[in-house]
This record gives C-alpha cells, sequence and structure tokens, in this order.
C-alpha cells in the first residue's frame, strides 16, 4: 500500500514507518521538525541524540534496500502541501501523528496553550480538507489519546454512547472530559472528524491511544542510526518511560498522588 506517515520524526512515528517499509509497503514520511525546535524552547533533550530524519532514512535504504521518502512541511501552517502530497501521491493509508503531544507543555502559558491548540485542530482539519478534495478512498488513522475521556464518574464506552433521554435515544460520541488543553485540543479533532466521517463520508479510524513506552521495535536492531526520540523529562516524556528510566537508575518512582482534600 502507499503508506503517509505524518509526524514521521517523532517517537512513533519513525518506528512505524520501518514497521511498514519493513513489510514492503511504500512509505512516505511528513514533518516539520517542530518538535526538536519546542524541545530547545523548555531546554530539555531525549535521552540519547536522535539522528536527523534524513539520515535514519539513508541509513534504513542502505541496511535494507527500502526507500523511505521525507517531506519536510508543516500541516498546520501549509495547506497546500498536503494538497500536493495527497493529489500526487494518492495515499491509500494515512497516519497521522503530527501534533503537539504534550499536557505539560500545553499548560505552560497562554502561548503554548493557543499554539498547541492551533498547531492541533488546524493541522487535522487540513488532513480531513486535502482527503476530501484528493483522496477521499483513503482510510485516516489518527491518533487521539485516552485522556480525551479524562475520568468520569460512569464508565468509558469505546468511542460511542446510547443514550436515552425524554423516551428518545440517540448514538452519540462519548461525552469527553479532558484534563488538559492539550487532550482538549484532541477532542476538538475528533468532533471534527465524526462529522467527516458522518458529512463527507470520510474514512477514519480516531485512535484514543493510551501511554505507549519502550525504547526499540525489531526494525531498530539495537542500531544507533535507527533509534527514536526517546524522552524520559517532565514535558515530554510520557509517564511509563519516566518510570522506565527511574527504575533503571534506581531512582524512586515519581508517583503523582491526589491532593487531599
Ligand atoms: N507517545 C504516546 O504515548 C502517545 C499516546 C497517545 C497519543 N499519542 C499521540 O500520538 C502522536 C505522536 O506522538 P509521539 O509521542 O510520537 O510525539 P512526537 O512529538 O515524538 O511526534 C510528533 C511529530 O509530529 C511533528 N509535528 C507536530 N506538528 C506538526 C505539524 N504541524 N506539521 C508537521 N509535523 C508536525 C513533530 O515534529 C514530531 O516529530 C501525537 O499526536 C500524540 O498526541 C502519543
Amino acid at each position: 500500500m502507499r503508506i503517509c506517515i505524518l509526524g514521521g520524526d517523532g517517537y512513533l512515528g519513525w518506528p512505524t514507518v520501518m514497521h511498514f517499509s519493513a513489510r514492503g509497503h511504500e512509505v512516505v514520511a511528513v514533518d516539520s521538525m517542530i518538535k526538536r525546535h519546542w524541545e530547545a524552547v523548555v531546554d530539555v533533550a531525549p535521552l540519547e541524540l536522535t539522528p536527523p530524519l534524513q539520515d535514519r532514512a539513508a541509513h534504513w535504504y542502505k541496511k535494507t534496500g527500502k526507500v523511505v521518502e521525507v517531506v519536510v512541511g508543516d500541516i498546520a501552517t501549509d495547506p497546500e502541501l498536503l494538497h500536493h502530497l495527497f493529489r500526487d501521491y494518492q495515499p491509500e493509508v494515512i497516519v497521522h501523528y503530527a501534533e503537539q503531544p504534550s499536557a505539560p507543555y500545553s499548560m505552560m502559558n497562554q502561548n503554548a496553550a493557543i499554539h498547541t491548540q492551533q498547531n492541533n485542530i488546524i493541522g487535522n482539519l487540513n488532513v480531513m480538507f486535502a482527503m476530501h478534495d484528493f483522496c477521499p478512498q483513503a482510510h485516516l488513522i489518527k491518533l487521539g489519546t485516552m485522556g480525551e475521556y479524562g475520568t468520569p464518574n460512569i464508565d468509558i464506552e469505546e468511542g460511542w454512547i446510547e443514550i436515552e433521554h425524554k423516551g428518545r435515544k440517540d448514538r452519540m460520541l462519548y461525552p469527553k472530559k479532558a484534563h488538559s488543553l492539550y487532550h482538549l485540543s484532541k477532542v476538538a479533532d475528533s468532533n471534527n472528524l465524526e462529522f467527516g466521517c458522518r458529512i463527507w463520508n470520510l474514512s477514519v479510524t480516531d485512535l484514543n491511544q493510551g501511554v505507549v513506552y519502550g525504547i526499540d521495535t525489531p526494525e531498530m536492531d539495537n542500531d544507533p542510526e535507527l533509534r527514536t526520540s526517546f524522552h524520559y523529562d517532565d514535558i515530554f516524556g510520557t509517564v511509563l518511560n519516566r518510570f522506565v528510566v527511574q527504575a533503571a537508575i534506581g531512582n524512586p518512582l515519581t508517583v503523582y498522588p491526589k491532593k487531599s482534600s
């Protein structure tokens, strides 16, 4: 299949690129490299140096003979990039990871919150419009997060909930109760995607993914030239990765307690 990975320079993006490429699919990796800029802004770095995406793609080619095309561009501020890519490449599958992924980052200050929502919500809308106009048969796999649901006092349903209200019934998106402005950007994405499926007949999997952890996949093969960006800091490090590092160096795990009232 022709697969387009948006956010291909990221923690999940690069292993996904290799996973599909190794299985013989044609893969294009798109990234603005903006995460590397955000890291510099908040003064954190991945555990180990992560080679540039172009270098990793070149090394992957040397090692496996498989070509990964790299496109550098911003899907939130440059909608034409997606127009050209989707029109010319005609992806059958689009995996969309290209968002600001951190709740703590989104809650640092007003600028970071607004930037997170602009980047994520507009980028996702640009993907939807480009699919609608140039590759309506493609299937989109969009990474949302488990945190969209929050911690409601009723059972969480898989995406949808049947509601009976004043004697009438309907099936609606499960109401979301996010805990950060990052998570709320994902809730907006989910609503926009549901609209795209319902009104435009887009085909979408909105994956409300839980925390991903670990540092390698079979394709990475312990090769430093193929490693992915691994964060363990308090801004971009997902909690399980922070625990893994703390356990490895024998530090107590920083479990966040509930405030007692
Ligand atoms: N890592 C997890 O545990 C986890 C869990 C649930 C959901 N997610 C979601 O999965 C996605 C990927 O997560 P990750 O951990 O790989 O994050 P990441 O920050 O490592 O990767 C995201 C990539 O997208 C790129 N990007 C961001 N905005 C862009 C834009 N406008 N145009 C082009 N490129 C852009 C960044 O430069 C970065 O390389 C995110 O949407 C995140 O919210 C991640």
